[in-house]
């Protein structure tokens, strides 16, 4: 898979292949070593939060354009319980699990934009995207 596709996030293992498949994808869309290292960092978070919070899901991954810059997106969705509170969700330290409760945040804070919808019974779908530059 290169330019784009879905993988399944239903093990520990499935996580490292994220993480690989988002290594390449990140190096073919021209970004950074810098900015791969972060955009594989968020996509570890939120494939980990897949798996723990909604007990798997899917991630796409597809190199993008905006007139002549290209960029990496990724979307990850499951249909776990959804996330009731959003902003809560969001804030630094905030876990309702054993975590540091900074996968969110962090994740956000890496790439250029983030967009997270969920609703309780209703699942989670994040896009992050990372611009080369
Ligand atoms: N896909 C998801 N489905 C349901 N709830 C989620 C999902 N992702 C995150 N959450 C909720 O948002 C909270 C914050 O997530 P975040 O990744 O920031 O922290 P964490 O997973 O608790 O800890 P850390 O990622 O630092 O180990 C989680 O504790 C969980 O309640
Ligand atoms: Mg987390």
């Amino acid at each position: 898979m290169t330019s784009s596709g879905e993988l399944p996030i239903n093990g520990n293992g499935d996580v490292v292949l994220v993480r690989q498949e988002v290594r390449a994808a990140a190096l073919e869309a021209g970004l950074s070593l810098v900015d791969q290292t972060k955009i594989v960092t968020a996509a570890s978070e939120l494939a980990r939060n897949a798996l723990v919070y909604a007990g798997g899901g899917r991630v796409r991954i597809e190199i993008v354009r905006n007139g002549v810059r290209a960029g990496l997106r990724l979307t990850f969705s499951d249909d776990g319980p959804g996330i009731p509170d959003i902003e809560q969700a969001l804030v630094d330290g905030w876990t309702t699990g054993n975590g540091l409760g900074l996968g969110l945040s962090g994740s956000r804070r890496l790439v250029d934009e983030f967009d997270l919808r969920s609703a309780p019974g209703e699942g989670t779908l994040i896009t992050v995207t990372k611009w080369a530059r």
